[in-house]
């Protein structure tokens, strides 16, 4: 028996302001789940919304219309019941330079509570299991960009999420370190079979890692998916799935064309609706 998506966007449309004060649309109507256990990858054009559905996702920001529902729960209303359920990576790692390895990796264990001893415990095992071990004390200037990324990556996985979202994760990075560590975070993701979510602006990174990818089109919608495990059965190759994917976000971009600046200009029905706030909280 399957059990509800633990990630479902249902008809979200989400309208940000213009300079002038003219409302755009940064997604509209957008529509997806993410099935537990899966690897998904949303892949489209910058600008198109995609870290908009994450801020949405992570209760940051709040839909003008629509149901977002992470494990059950609007992440905007009941963002504290989702407290310790996500775990986090962002493209730039996002570390407390006042804290050292072991203490960054502890610290959304400290914000959950832990007791201190079971708090370095779990840490030290997350920081081992990322190939720190050594570095316990030192300081984030003191690691090179694919360490930090490291750690950020532990301290993502040590408070055992049920959910984990990476934006970006490896942009920041060399080619070469940014495949090491993607090698790494998926076995990881494997290992835990955690549901996750990513966004990429790289295709052969969203088919080397996600069973399914989103392709997004400017305002914030789905344009197309590819079920890249249902293709790989298929007989076809990755290099075949990668071009299913760039055909997708052409199709996007010819999308955004038509459409002028690709900014969807909001109706009033949408900007008044529930409230319409377009400020959100302020990321932490
Ligand atoms: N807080 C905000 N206020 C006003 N406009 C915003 C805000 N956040 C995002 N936007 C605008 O909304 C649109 C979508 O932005 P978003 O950051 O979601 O795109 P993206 O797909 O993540 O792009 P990229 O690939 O460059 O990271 C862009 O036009 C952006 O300028
Ligand atoms: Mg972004």
């Amino acid at each position: 028996m399957t059990g509800p998506a633990p990630i479902l966007f249902a008809n979200v449309s989400k309208t940000f302001f213009k300079h002038d004060g003219t409302p755009f649309f940064a997604c509209r109507e957008l529509s997806f789940e993410v099935k537990a256990r899966e690897i998904v990858a949303i892949v489209g054009e910058t600008g198109c919304g995609k870290s908009t559905s994450f801020n949405m996702l992570l209760g940051l920001q709040k839909p003008d219309v629509g149901d977002i529902q992470v494990l059950g729960l609007d992440p905007f209303s009941e963002s504290d019941a989702l407290r310790g359920q996500v775990g986090i990576i962002f493209q730039s790692d996002r570390l407390l330079p006042w804290r050292t390895t072991i203490e960054n990796i502890s610290f959304g264990l400290e914000v959950l509570n832990i007791p201190l001893t079971q708090r370095r415990q779990t840490a030290g095992k997350w920081l081992e299991r990322v190939g720190l071990k050594g570095f316990e004390d030192a300081y984030p200037h003191e690691l090179s960009g694919g360490m930090r990324q490291r750690v950020s990556i532990a301290r993502a996985f040590a408070i055992e999420p049920k959910i984990l979202y990476a934006d970006e994760a490896f942009t920041a990075l060399d080619e070469l370190t940014a495949e090491r560590i993607r090698k790494d975070l998926l076995e990881l993701i494997r290992e835990t079979a955690i549901t996750t979510l990513f966004i990429t602006h790289s295709v052969s990174e969203a088919v080397d890692i996600a069973q399914r990818v989103l392709v997004f089109g400017r305002p914030g919608c789905l344009i197309c998916e590819i079920n890249c495990e249902e293709n790989r059965a298929a007989g076809k190759s990755t290099h075949e799935i990668e071009q299913l994917i760039r055909q997708g976000l052409r199709v996007a971009h010819k999308t955004m064309s038509a459409e002028g600046a690709g900014e969807g200009v909001a109706t009033d029905e949408v900007v008044r609706a529930e409230g319409s706030t377009s400020k959100g909280r302020e990321p932490i």
